[in-house]
């Protein structure tokens, strides 16, 4: 079988909404060979679309250079993580080239793309096209600020070209217009037949089958396939246009496959042109790709289709909406691996504290305490508890054989994990795995070996043996969890080969090594201290974030001198009534005197500040505030609204340039 993961776009680093896709993938595909079965495990970088172009243009290097930095940077940033993917491609590679216009060409050959002329907003100044991000404007279904192709902000709707309101150009601010312009479209809309029967019985998490129903319920519109940039790959025939991104993408799942298959000898079209029961872990804002614009396009132009589609819930941070500009983001290498952490530990905190499916409040304080509380007090503590003492106190491996009970428990334990993963509810096999580790702790406190030693050695030793067996089962079932410490774990059973040679179902079968090496502790308590690391990184980037916001970058010196800046000399000063925070102020400007409200008193008192020069905003709009009419504003510094004043005597009314 076949298992693929979202395509990372080649425009930004790794961060951890990335990792609540491929980790789940990469535990599924660990356990599903875990299991004996073979499996194509393929990923790659997503080059195209207007982003990468954008953010090329912006840090002058050409968009190909970009993606090969980020491809890279993905590349390696899993290899980090312990998400081992076969191959990891790119989708501007020849491979993908040649597939993509293949597919397109099958899907003309068979009548599903026609040509329309469409119009298309156009920058007069630029004098240039503006596909999807190239243009920002006012979604006309639900008013929010969107972009070319998708009100990304608001209700998250697909848009098509002239769709948009009021659009402006993304390069130099200008208002935009439309003009026609030829493309082609792909009948998206004669699939809604096809979709109504393939969806229900599409595998899979419920909520990417249930949305892509309700939207094919809705009625589908077709779709424009091509977009004027250089960047991307060829329409076949047509040097001035480009296919759209979300075709090349999802056929990189196929290119992929191909470069893999090529090297190993072996052939791609038993995975892509029969049922090679091929799976998409994706995430949720990309269902309606997946699910309903991806199989059409494989039917169409005769393709094998998805078996399944798992999708998963979006990532928010310490309740806050996952958001770059914004701060509220956790990158991977910088925030996590960088300092120093466990790529395990995040992987068994993304995969076990809720359900995949679900939205994810990313905590650094919650991470801390399920780490401690059950990879370190629950699976470490029983591991080392029984290596330490069997090592120490018996120095091998006693030669009985488990008790029944025993090996019952771990069987109920791998069955009902089993069930889960298939069901793809990750969280809960995982659960099921901990509580064997739950199960190993109580089994060790009640039996005391320790104690057993003195009066019954033989009973100590089969007591051990059990423990030993229980080690062995839970370490081969945490593998696809935490894949790094779980080799750890592993030879220190005597082993000194790959743990992912081995079946889980070897959980209940001998232990082959006569001795025992000396065990050391695998997992080490998250401290406070690291968290409060941790914790401080995310909080001076979200205040960082939130200077940026009030502070444009730069402002021409003519924008500048619009500002009518004077000191200004108090001449009164008097409470607002009914408001706490609220003085009003009489100031002098020299040849005139002037009323202003100014929020400043809870840190001055009128008789403080009579007689006092400061700087005022001389020019600001007038304003009602409680009533008052205020004719400018006073400068202050800081959360304590500290007064600006001149650094030696000047005359009311100068201006300050
Ligand atoms: O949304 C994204 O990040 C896309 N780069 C995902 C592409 S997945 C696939 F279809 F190629
Ligand atoms: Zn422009």
């Amino acid at each position: 079988m076949l298992v693929t993961c979202g395509l990372p776009y080649t425009n930004g680093p790794c961060h951890i909404g990335h990792l609540r896709t491929y980790i789940p993938a990469d535990f599924y595909v660990r356990y599903l060979r875990r299991a004996g079965e073979k499996v194509v495990f393929i990923c790659g970088s997503d080059n195209h679309g207007t982003p990468i172009v954008i953010s090329a243009e912006e840090q002058s290097v050409t968009p190909r250079e970009m993606s090969e930095r980020y491809h890279h940077h993905f590349d390696t940033t899993f290899t980090r993580m312990n998400i081992g993917f076969d191959h990891f491609g790119m989708t501007d590679d020849p491979t993908n080239h040649n597939r993509t216009q293949s597919i397109v060409q099958r899907l003309i050959d068979n009548g599903h793309v026609y040509r329309k002329t469409i119009s298309q907003s156009y920058c007069p100044q630029c004098e240039r096209f503006l596909p999807d991000r190239y243009v920002e404007g006012i979604c006309p279904h639900c008013g929010a600020m969107a972009r070319g192709d998708e009100c990304d902000q608001g209700c998250g709707k697909h848009l098509e070209s002239g769709e948009l309101l009021k659009p402006v150009c993304k390069v130099c601010g200008g208002s935009a217009e439309f003009r026609d312009q030829e493309h082609f479209f792909f009948k998206l809309g004669d699939f809604s037949e096809f979709l109504e029967d393939y969806l229900p019985n599409l595998g899979g998490t419920s909520n990417a089958r249930n949305y892509a129903l309700g939207w094919v319920k809705e009625g589908l519109h077709d779709w424009c396939i091509t977009r004027t940039l250089d960047w991307g790959v060829k329409f076949p025939g047509r040097n001035d246009l480009v296919v759209y991104v979300w075709i090349d993408a999802p056929i990189g799942y196929v290119s992929f496959t191909e470069e893999y298959m090529d090297a190993e000898g072996d052939d791609w079209k038993r995975l892509w042109c029969g049922d090679g029961r091929i799976t998409h872990f994706i995430g949720q804002d990309i269902i309606y790709h997946h699910c309903v614009f991806w199989p059409a396009l494989l039917k169409g132009a005769g393709y094998g289709l998805p078996h399944a589609v798992v999708a998963s819930g979006m990532v928010k941070i310490d309740d806050k909406t996952f958001s770059k500009t914004r701060g509220y983001v956790v990158w991977t290498n910088e925030d996590y691996l960088d300092q120093g952490m466990s790529a395990d530990y995040l992987r068994y905190y993304l995969l076990s504290y809720t359900s995949h499916t679900k939205e994810l409040n990313f905590s650094w304080h919650v991470f801390q305490e399920r780490v401690n509380n059950e990879l370190v007090d629950t699976l470490g503590n029983f591991l080392y508890r029984t290596m330490h003492f069997a090592h120490k106190k018996l120095g091998c491996i006693p030669e009985c054989r488990p008790d029944a009970e025993i090996c019952d428990e771990i069987q109920k334990s791998i069955i009902t994990v089993e069930g889960f993963v298939r069901d793809y509810e990750f969280k809960n096999a995982i659960d099921a795995m901990m509580a064997l580790a739950s199960f190993g702790n109580t089994y060790i406190q009640k039996n005391a070996p320790w104690k057993l030693m003195r009066d019954d050695p033989d009973q100590a030793a089969q007591v051990i043996r059990n423990c030993l067996q229980l080690v062995k089962a839970l370490v081969l079932l945490f593998e696809p969890v935490i894949p790094g410490k779980a080799q750890i774990a592993w030879e220190m059973l005597g082993y000194s080969d790959a743990i992912a040679a081995h079946a889980i179902g070897e959980g209940i079968t001998g232990l082959e090594s006569a001795t025992l090496p000396a065990p050391s502790i695998i997992f080490e308590k998250i401290e406070d201290e690291q968290v409060s690391r941790l914790d401080a990184i995310l909080k001076k980037r979200v205040s960082e974030a939130k200077m940026k916001e009030k502070i444009p970058e730069t402002i021409s010196i003519e924008e500048f001198a619009k500002m009518d800046i004077r000191i200004a000399r108090i001449v009164a000063a008097e409470p607002v009534q009914g408001s706490e925070k609220l003085l009003r102020l009489t100031v002098d400007l020299g040849d005139e005197q002037r009323q202003v409200v100014s929020g400043i008193a809870q840190f001055s008192t009128p008789a403080e500040l009579i007689g006092t020069d400061v700087v005022l905003l001389a020019n600001l709009k007038p304003a009602k505030i409680f009533g008052i009419e205020s004719n400018g504003m006073i400068l202050a510094a800081g959360d304590e609204a500290s007064l600006l004043t001149p650094q030696k005597p000047v005359k009311a009314g100068t201006k300050i340039t």
